[in-house]
């Protein structure tokens, strides 16, 4: 089968078009024929292999795992032994960072339980763009979060992969929702449900007296001290992503910026989970979430792809398809 392969860290360029083995799922696995993959930032640093720090599980010189993608929707080919829950010819979407990863090939191994029925309403590219990014911005709001209907929820990076979502799933949380973005996707951000829209190329969030119960950061930069007075008595900041320094204050300093008060703030790792992509499923089916791609890339074009993730600026998701 035809698959991106990459043997060395580095730009995109590193990525080359081989002919490589096809996959045989194990005893409690699926064969998917992809349809469609969209990219993450994992992916760009995975590419890189920067921060260095995740080369302890990627390899130490050169990647372990040669072929990069997570986001994966696709037609089931075969299945293993153990397999309960598909068969041949369902279309499924799935997070296969739990399965070795592998979806920028013409097949790709997954984990049953990383893997969930395709809601019928949307096509393979929308599907594929939803699985990290979706359930990155649940575990947000609902987990790390506590998001409560009534609340006032602020998203920093509202425009992004992790944001669309995370706007959409606070509004179907009964949040009312401010969303912080730059003027090109203000009217984007609008039409997903925010309720309020902040373009941060003229207002600073942190600087005009507002407060919010909770506020989800998935880009851009703030200081912690900021995102404190941000935030109701109360109110609870999660880090998702954005700079290095902004996840890596909020990993190690959010517990001592909030000591003495009732706010919190912290980091979140999001765990992939087959539950919460079924959650993710049931808010497609029913109208409430929908993906926006900023751009689809035919596969051969995939280098292309991950030249426009790493310049930060995609409107919703960056897809490859079949
Ligand atoms: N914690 C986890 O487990 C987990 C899981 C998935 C992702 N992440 C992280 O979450 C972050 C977001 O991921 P993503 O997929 O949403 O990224 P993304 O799609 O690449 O984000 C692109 C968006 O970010 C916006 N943006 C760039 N600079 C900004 C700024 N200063 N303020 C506000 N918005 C800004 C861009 O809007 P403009 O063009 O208008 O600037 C663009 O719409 C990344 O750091 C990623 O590594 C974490």
């Amino acid at each position: 089968m035809k698959a991106f392969v990459y043997r060395e860290y580095g730009t995109p360029d590193v990525l080359k078009l081989e002919e490589v083995q096809k996959p045989s799922p194990k005893d409690d696995e699926i064969l998917v024929k992809v349809r469609a993959v969209s990219l993450n930032k994992a992916d760009a640093y995975f590419l890189k292999g920067e921060p260095f720090m995740l080369r302890f599980e990627a390899g130490l010189k050169r990647p372990q795992r040669t072929i990069l993608g997570a986001d994966t929707s696709g037609i089931v080919e075969a299945v293993g032994k153990d397999v309960k829950q598909f068969k041949v010819g369902d279309d499924v979407f799935a997070d296969l960072s739990v399965s070795g990863w592998g979806g920028l090939a013409e097949y790709a191994s997954a984990k049953e339980n990383a893997a969930v029925l395709k809601p019928a309403n949307v096509s393979f590219e929308e599907a594929a763009a939803v699985p990290m990014a979706a359930v990155t911005a649940l575990q947000g709001l609902r987990d790390n979060g506590k998001i409560q209907s009534g609340q006032k929820v602020l998203i920093n990076g509202a425009s992004g992969g992790v944001g669309t979502f995370a706007v959409q799933i606070a509004k179907s949380f009964g949040a009312e929702v401010t969303a912080v973005c730059s003027t090109k996707n203000v009217e984007l951000v609008r039409a997903l449900g925010a309720d309020h829209v902040i373009d941060y190329t003229k207002e600073n969030f942190t600087k005009n007296n507002k407060q919010y119960d909770l506020i989800l950061g998935t880009n851009g930069y703030h200081p912690l001290t900021d995102y404190k007075g941000a935030l109701t008595s109360k109110g609870v900041y999660v880090c998702t992503g954005g700079t290095m320094k902004q996840i890596f204050e909020s990993m190690l300093l959010g517990m001592v910026v909030t000591l003495g008060t009732e706010k919190k703030m912290g980091n979140l790792l999001a765990k992939p989970s087959q539950d919460d992509l079924m959650l993710v499923k049931k808010l497609i089916e029913d109208g409430k979430i929908k993906s926006v791609i900023e751009k689809s890339y035919p596969f051969e074009k995939t280098p292309d792809a991950f030249r426009q993730l790493e310049k930060g600026h995609a409107s919703g998701k960056i897809v490859v398809s079949f």
